[in-house]
């Protein structure tokens, strides 16, 4: 008997990617996807705990789900509940607590036990806990996946982390580094290239610290699994994330000088640009070291564009520590970034600190932040204007006609056409000529193919790659 399975993913790219593999895991079992809680028979939340806001929602979420569930019962059926991720990790027995309408809580180590657990717990009353790190690697006890991702899609190729920055959970909530072999990720990305990918994205919390075992018997870093990737056949764009400036090495500088496929694109985050601030991060780099690094990178790749992480007012953060924070992003020049006011994360060391900078603090130093790194965004989408670039296309837009895609830059980029033309066009890379830069997405028109060429069968030859 077919049952309804929604399942609602909060944080980073390595949740989407572990929710695509829960509903493969459940596909055997009877789950198929659905896209609401609404007569779900199961929900899952798979949950973020960078942030204290990210973990909050959690349990709003929550209560609207008790809600439902107490209806579907009164109606005779069963919903289960079950909240996967970095919060349940974290604070299982605390969710269990909190929220009794809960039936499962299992953490990010744990998917591939989910047919266990749910036998466990239609069973059973009460809810079922696991927040174990298994000897034995996920990774090896997964099904194929299933899930057509379209034509772009992401493969988790390291977890975890030991880098234990002071602020930070996820080596906690994710354990320590794990690199999967170089064969099982190659096969992977021939799978997800032959159900339909252009694009593959490579994810790790700490994706340039990749080592797998290479069949060679050797360790392979990251640059030298992109290369054996770029080799893939069909697959056209290849971008990794999130990197960690003290993995940035030759190997990888060397990929983005001589790898065409691979985006010139970078998601680096440096999180402060004053030495004594990523000193108490425990970074393990200096805001000089991030420069040069910067600086090779460009040489390699001149074209490259930058983005990053930022996290203002962290403890002991002084105006002067601030100040070297906005230098250090006039120096570099971001395409985009992300910031932050600093969360104090329950057992983590700087949550102890006893210099905690104030919210108001907080809030005038991130707006000023955000100030300049919008700046930036504009200067960089304006900059896109006149250019022609290729643009993979793979969501409709939220007007009539428009379809949506990605520049090499990761910048968002909106065309407009017939609307019959917009389905066709999904997993499209085409030619886009850019008219206008806006701040945080471009304007353009297709290059070299009319609308009529399109909406036609008879296609144009830079309209080979679209699916009818
Ligand atoms: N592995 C990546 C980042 C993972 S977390 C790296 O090392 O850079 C994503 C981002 O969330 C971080 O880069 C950081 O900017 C932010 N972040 C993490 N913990 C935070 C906290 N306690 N408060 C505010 N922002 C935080
Ligand atoms: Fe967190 Fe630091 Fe590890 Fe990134 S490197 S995941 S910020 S501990
Ligand atoms: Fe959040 Fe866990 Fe990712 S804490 S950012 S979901 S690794």
């Amino acid at each position: 008997m077919q049952k309804k399975l929604f399942i609602k993913t909060y944080g980073c790219q390595m949740n989407v990617y572990d929710s695509h593999r829960m509903s493969d895991v459940l596909a055997p079992l009877g789950y198929m996807p659905w896209p609401s809680s609404q007569d779900a028979d199961m929900v899952i939340l798979n949950t973020c705990h960078i942030r204290e806001k990210a973990a909050e929602k959690v349990f709003s979420e929550l209560g609207r789900l008790k809600a439902q569930k107490e209806l579907r019962a009164r109606q005779g059926g069963r919903m289960i509940i079950a909240v996967a991720g970095c919060v349940a990790q974290a604070e299982g027995a605390e969710v269990l607590r909190r929220a009794p309408q809960v039936d499962m809580v299992f953490g990010p180590q744990t998917y591939h036990r989910l047919p266990e657990l749910v036998a466990r717990s239609l069973r059973g009353s009460g809810g079922v806990l696991d927040t174990d790190f298994p000897l034995e690697s996920k990774f090896d006890h997964l099904p194929e996946e299933s899930h057509r991702q379209g034509p772009t899609a992401f493969l988790s190729v390291q977890e975890g982390c030991d880098k234990f920055c002071t602020f930070c959970v996820v080596p906690y909530t994710r354990g320590s580094e794990y690199s999967r072999p170089v064969a099982d990720v190659v096969a992977e990305a021939e799978r997800l290239v032959a159900g339909g990918a252009l694009e593959l994205t490579l994810l790790g919390q700490n994706v340039n610290a990749y080592h797998g075992a290479g069949a060679d018997g050797k360790v392979w870093g990251l640059g030298r699994l992109l290369r054996r990737i770029c080799e893939i056949d069909g697959l056209r764009r290849l971008r990794y994330t999130t990197s960690h400036p003290r993995d940035v090495d030759d190997e990888l500088i060397a990929a983005h000088a001589v790898e065409s496929k691979l985006m010139p694109y970078l998601h680096l985050p440096v999180q402060s640009g004053s030495d004594r601030i990523l000193e108490a991060m425990n970074r393990g780099h200096s805001a000089e070291d991030y420069r040069r690094i910067v600086e090779r990178l460009r040489n390699a790749a001149p074209d490259l564009a930058l983005s990053s992480d930022f996290i203002v007012g962290f403890p002991g953060e002084s105006a002067a520590d601030f100040a070297a924070t906005l230098r250090l992003v006039t120096d570099i020049g971001y395409a985009q970034a992300y910031s932050f006011k600093y969360s104090p994360r329950p057992g983590t060391p700087a949550s102890l600190a006893e210099t905690q900078v104030s919210e108001a603090d907080k809030s005038e130093r991130l707006a000023s932040l955000q100030m300049l790194l919008g700046e930036q965004q504009i200067a960089f989408n304006r900059a896109s204007e006149g250019r022609e670039m290729m643009v993979l296309f793979d969501a409709p837009g939220r007007k009539p006609g428009q379809i949506v895609g990605r520049s090499p830059h990761m910048q968002s980029v909106h065309v407009t056409v017939p609307v019959p033309a917009v389905p066709r066009l999904r997993g499209a890379l085409l030619p886009v000529h850019i008219e206008t830069g806006h701040p945080n997405s471009l304007a353009g028109r297709l290059e070299l193919c009319d609308a009529g060429a399109i909406l036609s069968d008879n296609r144009c030859p830079q309209t080979l790659g679209v699916p009818a």
